[in-house]
Parts: structure tokens; sequence; C-alpha cells
């Protein structure tokens, strides 16, 4: 397992060097698709602290995804108007309270795992597992919005 989890590690870290410039935004690419490339090298990032446990190197990425999140429901795309935008403000929204969320699990983990406790009286394992299903929110968030106006096949 151990030896699995080295040889996939360098393979996320190369996957998202290689992928990202495919999302780097030009000069005519609205705002949102650079947004949305950092959105994907952060959630990259946050599965590859989950999976080492390097908890206290979280923050910096969920709290960009918190901005991004934010960022979204103040300026949705311009050709969307009604009932369409009010749909994509509502995941927008979704998107940044899931991020929240995970914000405050993992400031309650990490004040914790800062106290100098024997490691068997403290049973912190179920905000482990929380902070993780709050990760597993945020990315049906992007699955969310994107079933409904992401649904092109990116080339
Ligand atoms: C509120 C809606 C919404 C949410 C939430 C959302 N996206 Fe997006 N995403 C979009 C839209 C709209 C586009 C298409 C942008 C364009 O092509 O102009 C997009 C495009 C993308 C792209 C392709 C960019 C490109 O250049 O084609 C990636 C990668 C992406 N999103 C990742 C994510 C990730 C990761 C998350 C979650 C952390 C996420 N998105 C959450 C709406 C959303």
């Amino acid at each position: 397992m151990r030896q699995t989890v080295r040889a996939v590690v360098p393979f996320i870290i190369a996957l998202s060097v290689l992928v990202a410039p495919l999302w780097s935004a030009t000069a005519a690419d609205p705002p949102i698709k650079a947004l949305m490339g950092d959105n994907f090298q952060h959630v990259q990032v946050m599965l590859y602290q989950l999976m080492t446990s390097n908890y206290e190197r979280l923050p910096g990425d969920v709290s960009a995804i918190h901005d991004h999140g934010q960022e979204l429901t103040t300026n949705p795309p311009a050709d969307l108007s009604g009932a369409a935008q009010r749909t994509f403000v509502a995941y927008a929204y979704q998107l940044e309270n899931a991020a929240t969320n995970m914000q405050v699990l993992l400031s309650e983990l990490l004040t914790h795992d800062s106290q100098q406790v024997e490691a068997g009286k403290l049973n912190i394992d179920y905000l482990r597992v929380s902070v993780a299903r709050q990760f597993g929110e945020v990315i049906t968030t992007c699955v969310l919005c994107h079933n409904q106006f992401r649904r092109k096949v990116i080339q």
C-alpha cells in the first residue's frame, strides 16, 4: 500500500503540472477560465495533503476555493440571466459554504493535533473523516454546477 502511494504521488504531481497548462487562460478567455484552472490545481493539492496527512498544509488551498466560490457568487458569467443565473449563484454559494465548513473542521482538527496530550487519549479520527467528507462535498459541488453549466467536453 505504502509503495503504491509512493508511486502514485509523483504521478499526481506530474499530472497537475502537465494538465494545468491545458487550462491556462489566454487574454481572450473569460476570467472564469483562469479561476477554474486554479480550482482544479487546488483540489488536487488538497487530495494529496489529505492522503499524506499533512493537515496543517491544507488551509491555504481551502481558503482559495472559498474565495473562488465567493467570487463566482458576485461575478456570474455575463451571458446568464434569470433562473439560470440564480441557479449558478446558488451553486457558487454551495461551493463557498462547503469550503467554509472544511475550514472550520480543519481549525478544530489542527487545534486538537497541536495539544500535547498522549496520542491514545485524543480520539480525533472522527475529525479527519469529517474533513475528508467535506472535501467530498467540495468536489460534489464542482460536479453539480458543471452538470448544468459545463457540459461540453473539455478540448
Ligand atoms: C457555480 C458553478 C461552478 C462551480 C461550483 C465550479 N465550476 Fe468549474 N466551471 C464552471 C463553468 C461555467 C465553466 C466553463 C468556463 C468557460 O469555459 O468559460 C467551468 C470550467 C471548469 C474547468 C475547465 C476550464 C477551461 O479552461 O475549460 C475546470 C478545470 C473546472 N471548471 C474545475 C472546477 C473545480 C475543480 C471546481 C470545484 C472546486 C469547479 N470547477 C466548480 C462552473 C463551475
